[in-house]
């Protein structure tokens, strides 16, 4: 990162932003859960922290609800879609009961969005580099510093003539680059959390190394948490220290990033590694997960996975399977895991850590 504005704390507003120590919970969500139109389960009762520094990791196939998880925790659920139930602590205080107001206070400063979409975060009728400046100023940044830190910052996500896109409105530079000016402004205000939805799909590999790189100096020099919402195992295998594996709107397996890709429990999980390419298994057909997901809009009585699973018995029609502990710090909701933990684990056998590519 350029010198710039990775300086140590000089100010109030940076100094408010100081890192706490490694590993204390830094957000808490409980229960959390979202419905579109009334009857659309799309997120449904997740729980999970975040702690200081750590990179935590949110997969699924598409639509499994990990874009309007994170919009939830931001409160930024748009009509038809409404939060339903949860709590999400910050600092001590439940970010669903602020005004907005106190709301405006958290994001951006304290938690940072990069969405999947950058024009969700892009004022039209502002230019790049006022829409950096801006958030500086907001923290108390001095102009002339704030577009300094801009001008910095648009070259460490590398974005080419950074001078002349400085002055560029966002319906003036091509959508790679929407999404570098994003990052950007969401880096520079050192942010106690980062969420980033996607943060580099659609952007070239070499690009995308840049980015990861910038998430991890925050993590490593402020301690910021990083939530990673990714189809790329090969980014979740670089950076995350842990892994949320979500299903049709629920966490169905949780734990150490070592555990997901070595020792996966969950059914689902399992498949999910089987199909990606590993050290061992780099040519050949990619095994895919017979089935589709269930339609969220009608009730589902017992496991959510139930229709594709192998393993499926006569309880998981009937009966949700709750979310519990197997081991420290790995969690998985299945039947299976009742009585027959062991058995099942060890036919499964590893699958292996992949190198990279979509899942
Ligand atoms: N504005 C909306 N109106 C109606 N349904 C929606 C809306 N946004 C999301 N959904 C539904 O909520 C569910 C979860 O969507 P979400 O975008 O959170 O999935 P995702 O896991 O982020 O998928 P992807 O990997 O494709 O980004 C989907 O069934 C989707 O159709
Ligand atoms: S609860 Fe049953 S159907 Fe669901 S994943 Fe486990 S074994 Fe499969
Ligand atoms: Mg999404």
């Amino acid at each position: 990162m350029e010198k710039e504005y990775n300086e140590k704390p000089n100010n109030q507003a940076e100094a408010d932003n100081a890192p706490e120590s490694s590993g204390d919970t830094v957000l808490d969500v409980k229960g959390l859960s979202v419905s579109f139109g009334g009857n659309v389960q799309a997120v449904s009762d997740v729980s999970f922290q975040l702690k200081q520094g750590e990179c935590f990791a949110l997969v699924g196939e598409s639509g499994c609800g990990k874009s309007t998880t994170a919009r939830a925790v931001m409160r930024l659920i748009r009509e038809p879609g409404k939060i339903t139930a949860g709590e999400v602590d910050f600092g001590g205080r439940d970010i669903m009961k602020l005004n907005s107001t106190e709301m405006a206070g958290i994001r951006g400063k304290n938690i940072g969005m990069i969405f999947q979409n950058p024009l969700d975060s892009l004022n039209p009728v502002y230019t790049s580099g006022d829409q950096v400046a801006e958030g500086l100023i907001v923290d108390k940044v001095e102009k002339k510093k704030a577009w300094e830190i801009a001008d910095a910052v648009f070259h460490d996500v590398k974005i080419p003539d950074p001078e002349k896109r400085l002055k560029s409105y966002p319906h003036e530079i091509s959508g790679g680059m929407r999404q570098r000016v994003m990052i950007g402004m969401m880096l520079c205000r050192k942010p106690k959390i980062l969420i980033a939805d996607e943060p580099t799909t659609a952007l070239d590999v070499t690009i995308q190394a840049s980015i990861i790189e910038l998430m991890n100096e925050l993590r490593s020099e402020y301690n910021t948490a990083v939530m990673l919402i990714t189809h790329d195992f090969g980014i979740v295998a670089d950076m995350a220290d842990r892994v949320a594996v979500m299903y049709a709107g629920k966490i169905v397996e949780m734990g150490g990033v070592f555990d997901i890709f070595d020792r996966p429990l969950h059914p689902y999980t399992r498949l999910l590694m089987k199909a990606l390419p590993t050290i061992t298994k780099k040519e050949g057909r990619l095994e895919t997960i017979p089935g589709t997901v269930p339609d969220l809009s009608k009730e589902i009585k017992g496991c959510r996975f139930a229709e594709r699973c192998p393993y499926g018995k006569d309880i998981c029609r009937e009966h949700a399977p709750e979310i519990k502990d197997i081991e420290e710090g790995h969690s998985c909701a299945c039947w299976l895991l009742d009585d027959e933990h062991e058995e099942t684990v060890n036919s499964a056998g590893s699958a292996g850590r992949p190198e990279g590519g979509e899942a």
